[in-house]
């Protein structure tokens, strides 16, 4: 077993914190080198508490409880599976600590760091969300849906919410997922069933999901509430440590991902030794939340004085065309939404002369909504949602 003592785990993913709880990414060129799809192995990992160990007999018998403002009624996977459609999408999810680590340099947030390894790919397989909520049929007076695990933390379980008039919305395409990548959940990602929600920050996505509330009000979770925002920058995280200050607002809270995109080749220790007439092909991913597309994405060779375009490829599209038939999967469907789901990958070719003359690479991203990276850093004392030009330094080896 892992350091939850039964939990098995890939040796090359980087463990970000102590022994426990487990919080892992993978190395960027790991990671990119996998493709549009990252195998589970390398999946990062965001664990606030001890994994809930659930054998095969618990997972038999689990339910997911609806209470609150709508028919009070349970699910076992099985009712799950027999009483509404099942689909398999590729969603993307992001931790929205990604690339905290150049935040926590420039002063300390009050999270650990989190390398650009914070986002991976899979297919999901389970039903959709707005299907089991229309059956449930929610009373008036419900605005809210509250999500809730097994998992138990020092201030309560873990939940989080959403409006229900998005949770609600074919579009949105939010999930109860009991299969990643065509296999049952592992218990790091949640087994026996989570929420997905794809283009929303990943701590959306609750694992080891146990209760679903129809509410008048948000979630109250200590994360959902205390954590998963972005104060204004005057509050430091002395301050923020502090609860139910003024700066607890609903306003802060964090629901789309926002424009981001990340250089994978090279990587930041990478040397570079060819000779000076070569092609290097720069690549990278890049994402935007909300089901917004990424519109362009330009690299700087001279630290944002001039910019030039890169290709961008857009995998997911293959799911998009047609509902593509999978002999592992069987039906991959996205063409029940028009949003985007997934991350992207850009590339841009060079000579090695011209990099060889450069001081650093630079890459940014602008979305459908036209938001774009911004060149200055939003330092914020939660370090979330990082998103600021991407950089890799040129050292010349004499
Ligand atoms: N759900 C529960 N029950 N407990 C958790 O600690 N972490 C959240 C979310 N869901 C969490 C959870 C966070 S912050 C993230 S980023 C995602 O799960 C990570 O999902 P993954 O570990 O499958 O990558």
């Amino acid at each position: 077993g892992g350091p939850d003592g039964w939990v098995p785990r890939d040796p090359r993913m980087v463990r970000l914190t102590g022994k426990h709880p487990f919080n892992a990414e993978a190395k960027l060129n790991d990671l990119f080198n996998q493709g549009f799809f990252t195998s589970t192995n390398l999946f990062f990992v965001r664990n606030h508490g001890a994994v809930p160990k659930v054998d095969l007999d618990m997972a038999k018998h689990w339910k997911v409880e609806f209470t609150g403002l709508c028919n009070n009624t349970s699910f076992s996977l099985e009712d799950l599976r027999t009483k509404f459609e099942v689909v398999t999408i590729p969603i993307t999810l992001v931790c929205a600590g990604n690339r905290r680590k150049e935040q926590n340099v420039v002063q300390k947030s009050l999270g650990f760091s989190w390398g650009a390894g914070g986002v991976s790919t899979a297919l999901f397989t389970g039903v959709r969300l707005c299907d089991v909520l229309k059956y449930v049929q929610p009373e008036r007076g419900a605005k809210h849906v509250v999500f809730e695990g097994a998992d138990q933390l020092p201030n309560g379980p873990y939940g989080t919410s959403q409006l229900l008039s998005w949770a609600s919305e074919p579009n949105k395409g939010m999930m109860l997922a009991w299969a990643m990548n065509g296999k049952p959940l592992e218990p790091d990602h949640g087994f026996p069933i989570r929420l997905v929600v794809p283009s929303q920050i990943g701590g959306r996505s609750v694992k080891w999901l146990k209760k679903i509330e129809l509410s008048a009000i948000e979630s109250q979770h200590h994360l959902h509430f205390h954590d998963n925002k972005v104060l204004p920058m005057p509050v430091g995280p002395d301050q923020a440590r502090v609860e139910k200050s003024w700066w607890y607002d609903p306003r802060y809270l964090i629901r789309d991902l926002n424009v981001n995109s990340a250089i994978a080749c090279p990587d930041h220790d990478e040397i570079l030794d060819a000779p000076p007439s070569n092609t290097y092909t720069l690549r990278g991913y890049a994402y935007s939340g909300g089901g917004r597309r990424i519109t362009r994405v330009e690299i700087s060779l001279d630290e944002g004085s001039t910019w030039r375009l890169a290709e961008i490829e857009y995998p997911e599209d293959k799911f998009r065309e047609v509902a593509y038939d999978d002999t592992i999967y069987g039906k991959v469907d996205l063409t029940a939404s028009d949003l985007c789901f997934c991350w992207s990958f850009w590339s841009f070719p060079v000579l090695v002369e011209e990099l060889s003359k450069a001081a650093a690479i630079t890459v940014r991203a602008m979305d459908e909504g036209l938001a774009l990276q911004p060149r200055d850093m939003y330092w914020n004392a939660t370090g979330m949602m990082n998103n600021w030009w991407f950089r890799v330094a040129v050292h010349h080896l004499e």
